[in-house]
């Protein structure tokens, strides 16, 4: 009788469970740290030159970058011509100090600016009024920030038909705390007066308001009420702490001044150039119905291409080619159009003798600005007249001005044009994954040119159907869930994004994140690259990714290839560049957009330069949390972190921490190291 082996239905359990446990082990040894490796080729024959204009910033007048954030002017509606030309209107957020029986103001139109007619009138009814005053208050954009010790230059036009005693004061919101003061003898007369006053803090308050109060019964009019800081960005009038997050980034071009606030919803309220030049005083300012606040275009047309000078970035000129998200020119009769573009660029490129070059002349600028580049709309090209019009201004500037490069909003990055660019607009704001795959995007762009036909006696190019222009990807962000108010998430793709952008800046030439600017009172659009109020800031993460890619313009690319079974989470790109001190790096970036540790082996054939440990550097951005972001309270919670990389080698091996950008940056001994000129020649620079 033989026996009989058998298991129990528990034995059976126990033995799956065993089975389960042991694959689970297997499953995550699989998952847990991977492993790769990134061949850099410098080979001099494969290098090639990165356009000095690759990556710059885009600056739209969008959730108050500029009214109100980095045009330093403390006041709002400084003209009070926001409630718009009739009257009586809305003076907000103007209001009044002391009960309404013993004040009334009312708009009049009696400014002596031509172009903003309308002025504040205030009758003062009460004689030996209470103990302070009445008056009115300014607060600002969401509260005035004053510092201790600092100065404030008070401009404003009044006019009182007998002497008036005012006293103007900085105060905190509700009035009880003084941080200046001054009393001001308005004399009699029935002309308008500018009166110019310096105000000096003694306290701190971020959320200060601008009184001007009177005890004495009267009337007095205001029109141009402006306070601003003493210390401004080279006294320009940029707010100097969001200049200098600007200037960490190296931009390289200015993109300005939008984006939709360009178009408008409808045309009449489009922003125009000619009407943001001039003395302030005189500028209307207008409503941007596309972003829904007044400006009062203190931040106009010139002080754009002033910004473009301080941040020595090539200003790129966006302008209204007649069409508004709602309301079309007929290219039949877009000549007056042309005409006001061509009186722009005039503005900024012709010589003080000129006659708009007379007007920038005379506002301080006699130079021409460099203007290389201008924006024939933005997303337009769906728009019924938007080919037609673009002929127009295409030609007439071409004409007048051959050297400017001409942006087209119609897309080329899958097939040629139908109408002559230098340039097309490429813009995109999507999920993160997508955005991670459109690392390649750019590698299927065609590159072939116009095709030249050679006759016995002339040489010409066809330009139809096979235009060759290089693309401007001129606003591109994760957005929606994917990036909340500004995630690790996010920056993790652009960054993926951007080392496609290097690597085929063969065919694109210009790159700029979008929005720049947030002001944390008027959430617009999310998520933004820079957060502020009237006196915090912070980068987010996608800010702080940029800081990784500033020295690529004008650097030199070299190719790469990843070897790995985790490629498809992994990008990378390869410069090399010299710092301010001539010293020469070579840079890999690499983005491991996983949840997994990655492993490592960075290599390098054909450098013609040996690699030096000293100063060689590991630069990561990361987080515990793939949606972490940063915040007023937070501001650094997802920064890049820098250490020595102590065992830099040709052949490193090296950590990627999962969900990761990391740079690294190894610093050259150069025997021989092959720098690309502008046109693509090779010269060889001697060691350091
Ligand atoms: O960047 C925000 C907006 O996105 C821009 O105004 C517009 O060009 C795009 O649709």
């Amino acid at each position: 009788m033989g026996t009989k082996v058998g298991f129990s239905p528990t034995a059976i359990l126990c033995l799956l469970l065993l089975f389960c446990l042991g694959c689970k082990c297997l499953a995550s040894e699989f998952e847990g740290t991977q492993t790769a490796t990134v061949r850099v080729d410098a080979s001099p024959g494969l290098a090639r030159k990165i356009p000095d204009t690759l990556f710059g910033v885009f600056f739209e007048e969008i959730n108050h970058a500029g009214a109100g954030g980095i045009w330093a002017e403390l006041v709002s509606n400084r003209g009070f011509e926001a409630g718009g030309p009739n009257t009586p209107s809305n003076i907000h957020p103007w209001s009044i100090i002391g009960d309404d029986s013993s004040i009334v103001v009312a708009t009049d139109r009696s400014s002596c600016f031509r172009r903003n007619i309308i002025a504040l009138r205030m009758e003062v009814l009460c004689n030996d009024c209470r103990a302070g005053g009445v008056g009115i208050y300014n607060p600002g954009f969401w509260g005035m920030n004053i510092e201790d010790g600092k100065t404030y230059n008070l401009v404003m036009y009044v006019k009182s038909p007998e002497t008036a005693y005012l006293t103007v004061s900085l105060t905190s919101s509700d009035g009880s705390q003084n941080l200046a003061s001054v009393n001001i003898t308005v004399a009699g007369t029935s002309n308008w007066t500018k009166l110019v006053q310096k105000l000096v803090a003694n306290g701190t308050n971020r959320t200060s308001r601008l009184q001007i109060t009177t005890n004495k019964k009267g009337v007095i009019w205001f029109d141009q009420v402006s306070l601003m800081p003493a210390d401004t960005y080279k006294g320009h009038g940029f707010r100097t702490d969001l200049t200098s997050m600007l200037l960490d980034l190296k931009p390289r071009f200015l993109r300005f001044p939008g984006g939709c606030f360009v178009e408008g919803e409808w045309l009449r309220n489009a922003f125009r150039w000619r009407e943001s030049i001039g003395p302030w005083e005189e500028r209307p300012g207008h409503f941007g119905d596309v972003w829904h606040y007044w400006t009062d275009d203190g931040l106009g047309y010139y002080e754009y291409l002033q910004l473009s000078e301080d941040l020595s970035a090539a200003p790129v000129w966006v302008f209204n080619n007649g069409i508004s998200h709602h309301d079309e020119v007929d290219t039949s009769i877009i000549a007056p159009f042309v005409k006001d573009v061509l009186d722009s660029l005039e503005f900024a490129k012709g010589s003080s003798n000129s006659t708009w070059g007379s007007v920038r002349a005379a506002m301080g600028h006699p130079e021409p600005f460099p203007l290389k580049y201008v924006a024939n709309g933005n997303e337009d090209c769906g728009k019924k007249h938007y080919r037609g019009n673009y002929l127009k201004f295409y030609n007439a500037i071409r004409e007048a001005y051959p050297d400017i490069q001409m942006i087209s909003n119609c897309d080329g990055s899958s097939r040629p044009l139908d109408h002559p660019a230098d340039l097309f607009d490429f813009h995109v704001y999507t999920d993160s994954k997508t955005l991670f795959s459109m690392r390649n995007t750019f590698d299927r762009t065609p590159r072939e040119g116009p095709k030249t036909i050679k006759l016995w006696f002339l040489t010409v190019n066809i330009f139809v159907n096979m235009i060759r222009a290089q693309a401007f990807v001129s606003e591109y962000a994760v957005w929606q869930s994917d990036a909340g108010k500004g995630s690790l998430l996010a920056s993790l793709a652009e960054a993926a994004f951007l080392t496609g952008l290097e690597r085929n800046s063969d065919i694109v030439q210009m790159a700029s994140y979008a929005p720049l600017f947030v002001n944390n009172n008027d959430r617009k659009w999310n998520p933004d690259a820079i957060v502020f109020n009237s006196w915090q800031h912070y980068g987010t993460p996608s800010y702080w990714m940029q800081t990784l890619f500033r020295e690529s313009s004008g650097a030199t690319v070299h190719p790469l290839t990843i070897n790995s079974r985790y490629s498809g989470s992994l990008a990378a790109s390869a410069i090399t560049w010299q710092d301010s001190g001539n010293i020469s790096f070579l840079r890999v970036k690499i983005v491991n957009f996983g949840s997994h540790a990655v492993r490592v082996r960075i290599s390098t054939t054909g450098l013609e330069a040996s690699v030096n440990e000293l100063g060689s550097t590991v630069t990561v951005l990361t987080s515990g949390n793939v949606m972490d972001e940063n915040s007023f309270s937070h501001p650094k919670k997802v920064v890049p972190v820098k250490r020595q990389l102590p065992d830099a080698a040709e052949n490193m091996q090296v950590q990627l921490a999962p969900h990761s950008l990391t740079c690294f940056d190894l610093t050259l001994t150069q025997s021989k190291l092959v720098i690309l000129t502008e046109k693509g020649d090779e010269y060889l620079r001697s060691g350091i």
